[in-house]
C-alpha cells in the first residue's frame, strides 16, 4: 500500500503565496471515467472548491481566485450551461453560513451582467453579507475572460484620456492594474491547473506575468486539501527572481533580514 505524504507540516507559513489562482479543470473527464454525466463531475467539483477554500483559509492564504466559468464556456451545450448556472446559484446560497463562520469575503469578477438574474441577485446578496469579512477573499471568476477584461480596461483608460482626466504619461503598470476587475488584489503568486492541461486559457493574463505555474494530473473533483498543500510546498521550493539574478535575490534576502538597529 502506498503511504500518502501529509504536506501541511512541510509548509513554511512565513512564505505563503498571498494569492492563489486555480483553473479547476477535469470535471467532465472525471464523470465520464465513472460512466456518469458531466454534470455529476461539476457537482463533485463543488466538494473540491470547499477543500481548496478551507485549506487556504486554514493556513493563512489571503486571496483565492477560482476560474468557475469562462466567457468561452457559454459555447457549451445549453443543458450544461443551465446546469452549471443552477449549481453556482445553489452553491453560493448554500455556502453563505460557512463563509460567515470562517470570516471569508466573497468577490466575483467577470461580465456579471451576462449571468442569469437569479445568479446576479444571489451574488449581490452574498457579497453584501460578507463584505466586512477579513480573513480571506474568495473570488469567483464567472463569465470571465482576460482579453475581455483588458478590452474593458483599455476603453476606460481611453475614455479618461478623451475626457482629459489623464495624459498619455499617466498610462503605466499601475493605471492598467487599477483598471482591471482585480484592482484591489495582489497579483497571484501561484496558479494551479488540474487535469494535466498546460494552458492559461484566457485567465488573468496581465496579472500572471510573474506567477509561478503549477500543473497536476489530478482531475478537479479529486483535488484534495493535501494536493493544495503539495502545490504550495513546491511553490516554496522555487526561486522567484522577477527578471533578476539569483545573486541579487540572495543579497536582497540578506538585506531584508538584517537585524534592525
Ligand atoms: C472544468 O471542467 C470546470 C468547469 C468549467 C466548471 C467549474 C465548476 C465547478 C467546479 C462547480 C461549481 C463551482 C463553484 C465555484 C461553486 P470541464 O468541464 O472542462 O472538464 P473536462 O475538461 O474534463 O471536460
Amino acid at each position: 500500500m502506498t503511504e500518502t505524504i501529509s504536506y501541511k507540516e512541510q509548509i513554511n507559513t512565513d512564505n505563503l503565496p498571498e494569492h492563489i489562482a486555480i483553473i479547476m479543470d477535469g470535471n467532465g473527464r472525471w464523470a465520464k471515467a465513472q460512466g456518469k454525466h458531466r454534470i455529476f463531475g461539476h457537482k463533485n467539483g463543488v466538494k473540491a472548491v470547499r477543500e481548496a477554500t478551507e485549506g487556504c483559509a486554514e493556513i493563512g492564504v489571503r486571496f483565492l481566485t477560482l476560474y468557475a466559468f469562462s466567457t468561452e464556456n457559454w459555447n457549451r451545450p445549453k443543458t450544461e450551461v443551465s446546469a452549471l448556472m443552477e449549481l453556482l446559484f445553489l452553491t453560493i446560497g448554500r455556502e453563505i453560513k460557512t463563509l460567515q463562520k470562517n470570516n471569508i469575503k466573497l468577490n466575483v469578477i467577470g461580465n456579471i451582467q451576462s449571468l442569469p438574474e437569479s445568479n446576479r441577485k444571489a451574488i449581490k446578496e452574498v457579497m453584501e453579507a460578507t463584505k466586512n469579512n477579513t480573513r480571506m477573499t474568495l473570488t469567483l471568476a464567472l463569465s470571465y475572460g482576460a482579453r475581455e477584461e483588458l478590452i474593458e480596461a483599455t476603453k476606460a483608460i481611453a475614455t479618461a484620456y478623451k475626457e482629459e482626466k489623464i495624459s498619455i504619461e499617466d498610462i503605466d503598470h499601475q493605471r492598467i492594474s487599477n483598471s482591471l476587475y482585480t484592482k484591489n488584489m495582489p497579483d497571484p503568486a501561484l496558479m494551479i491547473r488540474t487535469s494535466g492541461e498546460h494552458r492559461i486559457s484566457n485567465f488573468l493574463l496581465w496579472q500572471m506575468a510573474y506567477t509561478e505555474l503549477y500543473f497536476t494530473e489530478k482531475l478537479w473533483p479529486e483535488f484534495s486539501r493535501n494536493d493544495l498543500f503539495k502545490a504550495i510546498c513546491e511553490y516554496q521550493q522555487r526561486e522567484r527572481r522577477f527578471g533578476k539574478t539569483s545573486e541579487q535575490i540572495n543579497e536582497q534576502f540578506i538585506t531584508n533580514n538584517l537585524p534592525k538597529e
